[in-house]
């Protein structure tokens, strides 16, 4: 399956003045990774992560981009200004940003599109709220949030992408999915993949599981089959939590 991936969403927290102790403390912490470590950061303080990671095995990702290249959308950042960075990975289409900031299945499409042209690996989030799972219609909405985000994407290209699965309900509500619930929804990715593409192309995709993930939790969430990792949110904040979880994944 995809190669694994536990990434951090620091969301809205950390000073630019912190970031760069704190992405060399988790550089530390996770010596020795057996899977890939990125810790995705605010705008702001992208340059001293990307600085602190420097010759360590810590990529640095952003939480968003703009799907066009350059303009007038004013307070917009661009994927050729997180490459002239140094950043490796942006997400896209976090529920946050689908909520409170207009986000799209059609612009997270755009987004995805943008990032790859650019080198630039996505993180693309896709989930169901409490009442889509109550109403018994999540596999029906993934299908769509993945059909439209993956719209126009070659079989080659999309191999590259990293799908994070965060059921809205399980994010920051300290309420995480069970195993099965996150690996039934998880393998159904994967098969809408192998439906869009081939087995070749959904087998390489990482398939990450988020929402409440945790030093605790995070070991039988991982050895699922189809959870090729996890997108992290509060525990990406304490260095110590966020190690366990590497450590869980390999
Ligand atoms: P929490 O781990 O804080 O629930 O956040 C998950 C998340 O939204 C990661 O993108």
């Amino acid at each position: 399956m995809g190669k694994y991936i536990i990434a951090g969403n620091w969301k809205m927290n950390k000073l630019p003045s912190e970031t760069y102790d704190f992405v060399k403390e988790v550089a530390e912490a996770t010596k020795g990774a057996e899977c890939e470590v990125v810790c995705c950061t605010p705008y702001v303080c992208l340059a001293p992560a990307v600085e602190a990671a420097k010759g360590t095995h810590v990529k640095i990702g952003a939480e968003n981009l703009h799907f066009e290249d350059s303009g007038a959308f004013t307070g917009e950042v661009s994927a050729d200004m997180l490459v002239d960075l140094g950043v490796d990975y942006v997400i896209i289409g976090h529920s946050e940003r689908r909520a409170y900031n207009n986000e799209t299945d059609e612009t997270v499409n755009k987004k995805i599109v943008k990032a790859l042209a650019k080198g630039l690996i996505p993180i693309v989030c896709v989930g169901e709220s409490l009442e889509e799972r109550e109403a018994g219609i999540t596999m029906d909405l993934i299908s769509i949030q993945i059909k439209k985000a993956f719209a126009g994407i070659s079989a080659e290209d999309a191999a590259k992408v990293v799908v994070a699965y965060e059921p809205i309900w399980a994010i920051g509500t300290g309420k995480t999915a069970t195993d099965d619930q996150a690996e039934e929804v998880c393998g159904g990715i994967r098969q809408i993949l192998a439906d869009l593409y081939d087995d070749a192309a959904a087998k390489a995709v990482t398939i990450q599981y988020g929402g409440s993930m945790n030093a605790k939790n995070c070991a039988g969430l991982l050895a699922k089959e189809n959870i090729d990792g996890g997108l992290i949110g509060g525990a990406s904040l304490k260095a110590p939590d966020f190690a366990t979880i590497v450590a869980a994944a390999k």
